[in-house]
């Protein structure tokens, strides 16, 4: 870390063992010529091998949180610590290099690359670091076949289904171990039956390989299979309102939505 100096340690944290901190993080926006926050005030703590999911409606906030979590961008105010390490104190270099080694990152586009074939995807982020994927050839071969898409590992993107892809990207976002993966609405492209495998797939993940999983969604029914749904409603978290000791019947989540009132 270029910035980093003995005395910028964070204050010792009651979570010092948690995979993700957020301290009170805001994001401002300009919106119609006004300072706006998009983020408000979140904070919360995913602790390791934990699968906790944030529901929120469309517009509330998801995506821009999942970026400042993920050190794709810079929060206004507050902090995010990955695996006790501070997002903010080194500049965009040093985030990139803590995203390649402790964070794998789930779109809800796939975001494959079209001219690379499904190992190859897979593949890339060890690549990134410099590793080689030769190396690491039975780890990959079995996450491909955790993944159920070992038959496809010399096809290209455009041959898959949506269900396919999105496997694919759960699998690139494993390849280099991080304890911590992040999930944008990921069944948020595909069909019901399809999205239903991706989610009883994360779960299957996080029991198997222990990487803590924060899926942030719109959909009750992907919410519910977390072990504990947060709920973002304006860009704020509704602490009063969080579930915990999933996984959840979907009706658990429609009560406590009809509860909030949002
Ligand atoms: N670059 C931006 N500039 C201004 N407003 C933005 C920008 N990106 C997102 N927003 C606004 O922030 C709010 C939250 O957006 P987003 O994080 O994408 O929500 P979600 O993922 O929950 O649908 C929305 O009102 C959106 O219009
Ligand atoms: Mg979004």
């Amino acid at each position: 870390m270029s910035t980093a100096e003995p005395d910028q340690e964070p204050p010792a944290s009651p979570d010092a063992g948690a995979v993700l901190e957020a301290r009170s993080v805001f994001r401002m926006r300009t919106v119609d010529g006004r300072q706006t926050p998009i983020v408000r005030d979140v904070s919360f703590t995913l602790q390791p091998a934990e699968f906790a999911t944030i529901m929120g409606p469309s517009g509330s906030g998801k995506s821009t949180l999942l970026h400042l979590l993920a050190g794709l961008d810079r929060p206004s105010a507050g902090q995010v610590l990955v695996a006790g390490e501070d997002l903010g104190r080194g500049d965009e270099e040093d985030r990139a290099a803590v995203r390649r080694r402790r964070i794998g990152f789930i779109f809800q586009f796939f975001h494959l690359l079209p001219d690379l074939s499904v190992v190859e995807n897979v593949t890339l982020p060890l690549r990134i670091l410099g590793q080689s994927p030769r190396k690491h050839e039975g780890r990959v071969a079995s996450l491909l076949d955790l993944l159920g898409v070992s038959h496809l590992r010399d096809r290209l993107p455009s041959a898959l289904s949506g269900g396919e892809m999105q496997r694919v990207s759960i699998a690139r976002a494993l390849v280099t171990q991080p304890p911590l993966v992040l999930a944008d609405e990921p069944t948020g492209n595909l069909s019901s039956k399809a999205g239903e495998e991706v989610i009883a797939l994360l779960r299957d993940v996080r029991d198997r390989l222990g990487a803590a999983i924060l899926l942030v969604t719109h959909n009750p029914r992907d919410a519910a299979a977390g072990d504990r749904v947060l709920f973002l409603h304006d860009g704020a978290l509704l602490p009063h309102a969080e579930l915990k000791g999933g996984p959840f019947d979907v009706a658990d989540v429609f009560h406590r939505l009809q509860e909030l009132g949002v």
